[in-house]
């Protein structure tokens, strides 16, 4: 069985429940993790890293008073920023959402932080919080980008760089990175490996 065919129930139920832009990012980023996997030969289950993808985003569509409902009826631990920007909430709130499912603690725990990234997202999460920057359908990036991205010698240093990116863009907002990432930011400025 490849990675993808035993999804085909779950991709049915989630394109039932989000848009069609979405679902679409979804699969895109699923198919963005496996290939990730492959070519930095990665040890983890292309199955798992399947199946992370394609949920990390199953609260991305609530509303900000949904999100924040939900994050006060479970006492989640929240990041300053996450409380500042609801919609970024769409991690904790999904992450708690598929534990009470059943889902892996590893899934769960790359889902909690593919926003923001951290050192806690485990390598199923590092492969997540890259292959949802750089999915073929993003249009943030252009191709060069994310040709270059991709030609790093490691997964970490592509994280790096996304991290380096995204301040950069928040600095243009007049906004600082949050805890979390600049917490990253430095464990692997020092060589650290997740
Ligand atoms: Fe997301
Ligand atoms: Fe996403």
């Amino acid at each position: 069985m490849s990675s993808r065919t035993g999804f085909i129930a779950l991709e049915e139920d989630l394109s039932s429940i989000m848009s069609e832009a979405r679902f679409l990012h979804s699969k895109a980023t699923a198919e963005s993790s496996l290939s990730l996997v492959c070519q930095f030969k990665e040890q983890l289950d292309p199955e798992l890293c399947y199946k992370t993808a394609l949920l990390h985003d199953i609260a991305r569509e609530w509303s900000d008073f949904e999100l924040q409902a939900y994050a006060e009826k479970f006492s989640l631990l929240l990041e300053e920023e996450e409380r500042e920007d609801p919609v970024l909430l769409h991690a904790p709130v999904g992450a708690h959402l598929l534990g009470e499912k059943g889902y892996e603690s590893s899934l769960c725990l790359a889902v909690r932080y593919h926003t923001l990234g951290s050192i806690a997202m485990g390598r199923l999460g590092l492969v997540l919080f890259i292959a949802d920057y750089i999915e073929e359908r993003r249009t943030h990036l252009n191709e060069t980008t994310r040709k270059d991205l991709r030609s790093l010698p490691s997964l970490e240093m592509v994280c790096l760089e996304i991290l380096g990116m995204q301040e950069l863009h928040l600095h243009k907002k007049g906004k600082l990175p949050a805890r979390c990432s600049v917490e990253l930011k430095h464990f692997l400025l020092a060589d650290g490996r997740l």
